[in-house]
């Protein structure tokens, strides 16, 4: 039995708020399991696991390899599967590549970037009884388009784009929003527009649940840290001393010691 529902999700609004974190396999997504309300198979894997500038390498393939893993580890939490870059352009191939995921995997959502322009293509899913999450704000999957990743609502006009965005999928049937990269204060305006659980990376306090990469908030990356990230461990010093005090201990032949002998 999952801790979440897409019921319990939706009716989490005004009560309680919802925590969301990315897994990529089973061993993580296994100490993720039973804490927190929902995984994300993100399709950040292209970046913090494959080392690529940008999302949009990912492929359908990786997705669902990522998203078995996951589902493997986490078989206690709702799994979530973001839709890779050109997976879902429109209504035939969308709903071919979403039906792949339900039958190839146990996730019980997907997640598309794109708001009013993805309507039409969204109400079609969720016409088919496939689970949509939707994702608005800063999209990943449009770095190229947009000319890099740009913190958005910062002009009224952008503020009134982004209320349609969100009222546009919650009338295609999302059963959430995950909001990234928005002005605090524009944040607290959407939320307040749809009647759906809006979860906020970058996007403030005023939302209705938080997403964070895992490998951001526990500190993994050295090179890069994002403003909105809250590093709840230093993984990357954690990491490097064990290592080195392994390399220690090979140098100076403490180990393996008679304890981990046969
Ligand atoms: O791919 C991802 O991890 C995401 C989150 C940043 C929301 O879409």
């Amino acid at each position: 039995m999952k801790t979440q529902t897409i019921s319990t999700i939706k009716q989490s609004k005004n009560r309680q708020q919802l925590s969301m974190i990315t897994a990529y396999d089973a061993l993580f997504a296994s100490l993720f399991d039973k804490n927190i309300d929902i995984i994300l198979v993100g399709d950040s894997l292209g970046m913090s696991f494959g080392g690529y500038d940008d999302t949009l390498s990912v492929t359908m393939k990786q997705m669902i390899y990522h998203t078995k893993a996951v589902c493997n580890g986490a078989k206690n939490t709702f799994v979530v599967c973001d839709m890779p870059f050109g997976s879902v352009t429109n209504k035939k191939l969308a709903l071919k590549n979403a039906t792949k995921v339900f039958q190839q995997t146990s996730a019980d959502a997907i997640k598309i970037e794109g708001g009013k322009s993805k309507q039409d293509i969204i109400k079609y899913l969720t016409d088919n009884s496939i689970a949509v999450m939707g994702h608005i704000g800063l999209m990943p999957q449009f770095v190229r388009n947009t000319g890099g990743y740009q913190v958005r609502g910062k002009t009224k006009k952008d503020t009134k784009l982004l209320v349609e965005d969100a009222k546009a999928l919650e009338e295609a049937g999302v059963f959430a929003i995950v909001l990234e990269g928005v002005k605090a204060q524009i944040s607290k305006e959407i939320t307040q527009a749809v009647k759906i659980p809006v979860i906020g990376i970058g996007a403030g306090a005023d939302v209705d649940g938080q997403v964070l990469v895992w490998s951001d908030m526990f500190g993994f990356f050295e090179s890069f840290k994002p403003k909105f990230v809250k590093e709840y461990l230093d993984g990357a010093k954690l990491i490097k001393d064990g290592l080195k005090s392994y390399i220690d201990d090979i140098n100076n032949t403490k180990f393996p010691s008679k304890n981990e002998q046969y």
